[in-house]
């Protein structure tokens, strides 16, 4: 099912993870997808990668990572609380950075972000030559939103609006606005019973902040051709 014409693509796969074909680059982001029922995917249907990416630890984020990374033989990308050790689980290869670290992975430069959540948690900011996407990770909203905005000028969001382990409705739509991306897509929701969440309510959110702003609500799995969007 990874087989497609367009070169540019995206993919959301359930929760937060998300699987990216940007400048002939192939990355996943938070692989939680063998113990995800809504996961449509299983990671060896991703075929080659470029590297995974991991916003932090815990389990439903790091997911398959250490799997995907042996057999593809792909580095794991994340802050160095994330990734260390994970040598030791026959990964190939990490790049640790930390918050404000960048690392050129293939046409790609990828860019770790701050996000307020427990632990050792960050986001992520994908820059191809013509296109740039925001991961947030899990996280509350913060102002600094403006800051990534102005630096990096995001086309592509993708923000958690599940609750009670992340920001919810109301505060990812202010994420919206304070980011500003063309086409915002909400993540983090529905897969446990503690985060069911309406992401038609979100659409209703983000247009009352800024009716320019075009949400999109895939089903997991599905193709976002994103040079449709440029
Ligand atoms: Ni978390
Ligand atoms: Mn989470």
């Amino acid at each position: 099912m990874f087989l497609g014409v367009e070169l540019n693509i995206a993919r959301w796969l359930g929760h937060a993870a998300v699987y990216i074909e940007l400048s002939k680059t192939k990355l996943i982001i938070d692989p939680y997808l063998s113990r995800n029922p809504l996961c449509p995917v299983k990671p060896e249907d991703l075929g080659d990668v470029d590297a995974i990416l991991v916003t932090h630890s815990h389990e439903d984020h790091i997911g398959d990572a250490v799997e995907i990374s042996v057999r593809t033989h792909a580095p794991i990308v994340g802050t160095y609380d994330v990734v260390k050790g994970l040598e030791e689980k026959n990964v190939v290869r990490t790049i640790g950075m930390n918050i404000g670290g960048s690392t050129r992975i293939g046409n790609l430069d990828v860019i770790i972000v701050p996000a307020i959540h427990t632990g050792n948690a960050s986001g992520f900011i994908i820059k191809g030559e013509n296109f740039s996407i925001y991961h947030a990770g899990d996280t509350f909203l913060f102002s600094d939103m403006k800051l990534l905005a102005e630096l990096y000028k995001p086309d592509l969001a993708f923000l958690p609006i599940g609750g009670y382990y992340t920001m919810g409705l109301a505060e990812a739509a202010k994420a919206a606005l304070f980011i500003k991306p063309r086409i915002v897509v909400p993540i983090h929701y529905n897969t446990f019973k503690e985060i069911q969440q309406d992401p038609y309510k979100f659409v209703d959110y983000v247009h009352k902040e800024d009716p320019f702003i075009k949400v999109l609500t895939p089903e997991p799995g599905e193709r976002i051709n994103l040079d449709q969007l440029l």
